[in-house]
């Protein structure tokens, strides 16, 4: 029995992939490689010393699909698949709705066809909106969401809980991800933006390198302890060691389950810069800037749920995750073209 990882190329799906081997599963993965390379795959076959099937497939091909349903025997499924630039869903919502919310449709239909009811889903903090005051548990109601993007993982909840809801055989696990942030300590894997990063982390980590000459603090004016914006960077590997958990929660009990996968602590823009200088002695030239329209002050986890029903909880730092990000930022200044 394998599982399906739609999306295994990308950034938090290879590093998932990577520990779903190291855990002895059999994994598939089907990318269409529009934000990733296969190379990253090659990486995680290095790093494991094991091999899996990857196929080149959109999810909404469900013809293709279904061939790869065919040939494995799959049991269950992590949807990673997906667009995520904020911004970019602002001026192409289409798009998003068409690939991120059309494309989990197919994905479910195939998986319905062939009677595989498991799935693992990469939902987001974003889903709670700007209702709630930090920290965010799983109790407050979803949405209020702003923009484009983030609609597409409240609807795909929705669609998600509505499934599980009318078929008590389904196991759904949503899982809600913080501020995903560091690489795989191997320096091979590990985020890879196209242009001009719109995240934090990859942004001061090109900085670092060379190929951008300053940071833009977006706001040193909110109601945070030193005015810049607080987040939960949750580190990679403890994103993915969740999924593993979450997974084989998800095989053992039926019904629609939602986690916060953060870390519980809130970290500003200058911690996290300053945290990223110390942890590697390179440094970050930045200035303040005006804030980014759309940001919240502060978003962080209450991660108390993942903790007592998963007995899953973070276990690195910031300074692990800049240190991971700088091995693999350094070895890999281009990310997959060197
Ligand atoms: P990523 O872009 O690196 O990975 C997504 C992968 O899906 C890419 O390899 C891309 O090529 C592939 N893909 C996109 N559309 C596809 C389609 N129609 N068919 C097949 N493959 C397709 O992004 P990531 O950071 O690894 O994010 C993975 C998931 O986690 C996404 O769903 C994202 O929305 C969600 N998420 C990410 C963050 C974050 O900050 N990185 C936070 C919360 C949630
Ligand atoms: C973090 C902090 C910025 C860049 C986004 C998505 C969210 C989720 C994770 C997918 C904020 C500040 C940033 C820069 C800066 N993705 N910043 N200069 O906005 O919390 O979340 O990624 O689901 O949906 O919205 O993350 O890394 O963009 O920003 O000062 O160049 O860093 O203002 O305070 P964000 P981020």
């Amino acid at each position: 029995m394998a599982v399906l990882v739609t999306g295994g190329a990308g950034y938090i799906g290879s590093q998932t992939c990577v520990h779903l081997l190291e855990a002895g599963k059999e994994i598939v993965v089907v990318d269409n490689f529009s934000n990733s390379s296969p190379k990253s795959a090659k990486a995680v076959r290095e790093i494991t010393g094991k091999d899996f099937p990857l196929i080149e497939c959109d999810i909404r091909d469900t013809e293709k699909l279904d061939e790869v349903f065919t040939q494995y025997d799959i049991e269950a499924v992590i949807h990673f698949a997906g667009l995520k630039a904020v911004g970019e869903s602002v001026s192409k919502p289409l798009e998003y709705y068409d690939n991120n919310i059309g494309g989990t449709l197919k994905l479910i239909e195939v998986m319905k066809k062939h009677g595989v009811k498991c799935i693992v889903f990469s939902s987001s903090a974003t889903v709670y909106g700007e209702r709630h005051l930090a920290p965010f548990n799983e109790e407050m109601e979803a949405g209020g969401t702003t923009n484009p993007y983030g609609t597409t993982k409240l609807f795909i909840e929705q669609i998600l809980k509505d499934i599980a809801a009318a078929d008590s055989e389904w196991s759904v696990s949503l899982l809600r991800y913080f501020n995903p942030i560091g690489a795989h300590i191997s320096g091979k894997i590990g985020e890879a933006p196209n242009g001009i990063p719109n995240n934090l982390m990859p942004y001061i980590s090109q900085v670092a390198v060379g190929k951008r000459e300053k940071l833009s603090v977006f706001g040193n004016d909110y109601d945070t302890p030193d005015g810049t914006g607080v987040r939960d960077y949750i580190h990679v590997a403890d994103l993915a060691d969740g999924h593993v958990v979450a997974l084989d929660r998800a095989l053992s009990v039926k019904g629609c389950e939602i986690f916060n996968l953060g870390t519980g602590k809130g970290v500003s823009v200058l911690q996290l810069v300053h945290a990223f200088i110390e942890a590697t002695g390179v440094d970050v030239p930045y200035v303040i800037t005006a804030r980014r329209p759309g940001d919240i002050a502060t978003s962080y986890a209450d991660c108390s749920k993942a903790e007592k029903v998963l007995g899953w909880k973070a276990k690195r730092d910031i300074f692990d995750a800049c240190r991971d990000t700088w091995r693999w930022q350094k070895n890999n200044p281009n990310g997959f073209d060197d």
